[in-house]
């Protein structure tokens, strides 16, 4: 089976902790810490999850914040990418989960297909980057406020993204 590169800054713990559970769910997933990853690493998948939570108020993670320019020298045509956003929604209420909106940004015009949006229903903030065209870019966990909600959330976005690489496939 064609594998998955999930690759993911945390500085606490919390995005680590949920891409290993959404890597224990995929079954073809390889899991890539930015501040260890090199261009090639991204370069030989198709397809990618970028993983990311938000610092100091809007800010991207450090190691993400590191590592982001390595996205300018790759050739997204022919890959996708989906996110997964690890936020504060009640501290952070307008810039909870921004950093996969920095991200996005950062490769929207790179010819990356994008999958894996997730609609705000049952979150409960004022404004994120990490929201487009009415939806979040990517499944977002809130480990802080909601950690009784994020094994079923995981769950159900996998199966999700799991039936949208298929189509994609197709
Ligand atoms: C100083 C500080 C600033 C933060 N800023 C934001 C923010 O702007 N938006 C957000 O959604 N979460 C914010 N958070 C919450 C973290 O993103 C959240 O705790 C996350 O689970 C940390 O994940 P990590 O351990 O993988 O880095 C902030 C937390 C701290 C301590």
């Amino acid at each position: 089976m064609e594998k998955i590169g999930i690759f993911y800054g945390s500085t606490e713990g919390n995005t680590e902790s949920v891409v290993k559970k959404v890597q224990k769910s995929m079954d073809n997933a390889n899991l890539h810490r930015v501040d260890t990853a090199a261009i090639n690493d991204i370069a030989k998948y198709k397809t990618l999850i970028f993983a990311t939570s938000t610092w100091n108020t809007g800010e991207l993670q450090e190691d993400w914040e590191a590592f982001i320019d390595t996205l300018d020298e790759i050739d997204f045509h022919g890959k996708r990418v989906a996110f997964i956003g690890v936020g504060d929604a009640e501290c952070y209420q307008d810039t909870f989960a921004d950093g996969i909106g920095m991200i996005y940004e950062r490769i929207v015009n790179s010819g990356a297909v994008f999958f894996g949006s997730w609609a705000i229903d049952g979150y409960s903030f004022e404004a994120s980057k990490g929201v487009v065209n009415g939806k979040f870019l990517g499944l977002v966990i809130d480990e802080d406020n909601e950690p009784e909600k994020t094994d079923a959330r995981i769950a159900v976005w996998v199966n999700q993204i799991k039936g949208e690489l298929v189509m994609l496939d197709d």
